[in-house]
């Protein structure tokens, strides 16, 4: 019985809810997969070596992976697992291939071994909100696809991954977001009318960058970008500084949404109807 790690991050859930679906579709083929969260330090007994194959899951951040992903794994031991990428994002545009740069730099050098990226295209957390139909045909593409990466995981398959110039291009240049990040994430502010003062914010930030002294909020200087505290905030009551105009507040109905090919709109339609239509998986060298 094959025994695989998973470490995710997930800002707002949606990474999570993919890591969920692999982990279930990996136990009808009989193998074990156990969820690591990457928002705490990674635990001697949680280290690759306590598993067979182990994979790294993580919401895109302007064309990269979040910044504490990277240094989770830069503090991986030295050995000589294989592992997979599983990557969500809000679109399946292009730019977005060449995220793991950074991860497969780090964890190449320490020994381990590339096999293979699914990419999950699910409901932006930021930017605009998707409708109800559009998040009802990204699930329902996850649940076609989830089988057949968790059976590629299983078998220890593997996928040529070739990255073109001008994604490696981008997301390098991406690569300016998360300084960016930290210094727009110190001008986020909460609206004292509207703040319940229910301490989600505080409590759930994976970095400890929120403090409230019972009248005021503080935001240091460590912020991800992750949108975990405005997204969740129950009266949006976070205002998210310079990109409140792409904020998106409350979570999506992902399991329950309708899929209806018809109402979606036209720029989705477009842009999206590759990644619908793909047949197997979401190993990224199928969707080109
Ligand atoms: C700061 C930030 C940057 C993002 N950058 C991208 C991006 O470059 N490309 C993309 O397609 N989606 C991008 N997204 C959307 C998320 O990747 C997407 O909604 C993802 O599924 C969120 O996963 P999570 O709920 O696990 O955090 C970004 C979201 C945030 C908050």
């Amino acid at each position: 019985m094959k025994n695989v790690g998973i470490y995710y991050f997930s800002g707002t859930g949606n990474t999570l809810r993919v890591c969920k679906l692999i982990k279930e579709e990996l136990e009808k083929l009989d193998a074990q997969a156990r969820l690591i969260d990457l928002d705490a330090p990674v635990g001697k007994a949680d280290e690759p070596e306590n598993f067979d194959v182990f994979a790294v899951a993580y919401p895109v951040h302007g064309f990269n992976a979040p910044q504490i992903v990277i240094d989770r794994l830069k503090d991986f031991p030295q050995g000589d697992k294989d592992y997979y990428i599983i990557k969500s994002s809000g679109e399946p545009a292009p730019a977005n291939r060449d995220s793991s740069h950074q991860i497969n730099k780090i964890l190449g050098k320490k020994g381990y071994g590339m096999m293979d990226e699914f990419h999950y295209v699910m409901p932006y957390n930021m930017i605009f909100r998707h409708s109800d139909e559009m998040v009802g045909m990204m699930w329902a593409r996850a649940l076609q696809a989830a089988p057949c990466d968790a059976r590629e995981i299983a078998e220890g398959g593997r996928g040529e991954i070739k990255q073109k110039l001008r994604h490696k291009f981008i997301s390098r240049l991406f690569m300016l977001e998360h300084g960016g990040m930290r210094v727009i994430g110190r001008g986020f502010k909460v609206d004292m009318k509207k703040c319940v003062k229910c301490g989600k914010c505080v409590k759930n930030c994976p970095v400890q960058n929120i403090a409230f002294d019972g009248e005021k909020f503080t935001f240091g200087k460590k912020c991800l970008g992750c949108v975990r505290c405005s997204f969740n905030c129950p009266t949006g009551a976070i205002r998210i500084s310079v990109l409140e105009g792409w904020k998106v507040n409350g979570a999506y109905k992902i399991e329950a949404a309708e899929y209806d090919e018809a109402k979606v709109c036209k720029y989705c339609n477009k842009s999206y109807k590759k990644y619908f239509t793909a047949k197997g998986g979401n190993s990224i060298e199928k969707q080109k």
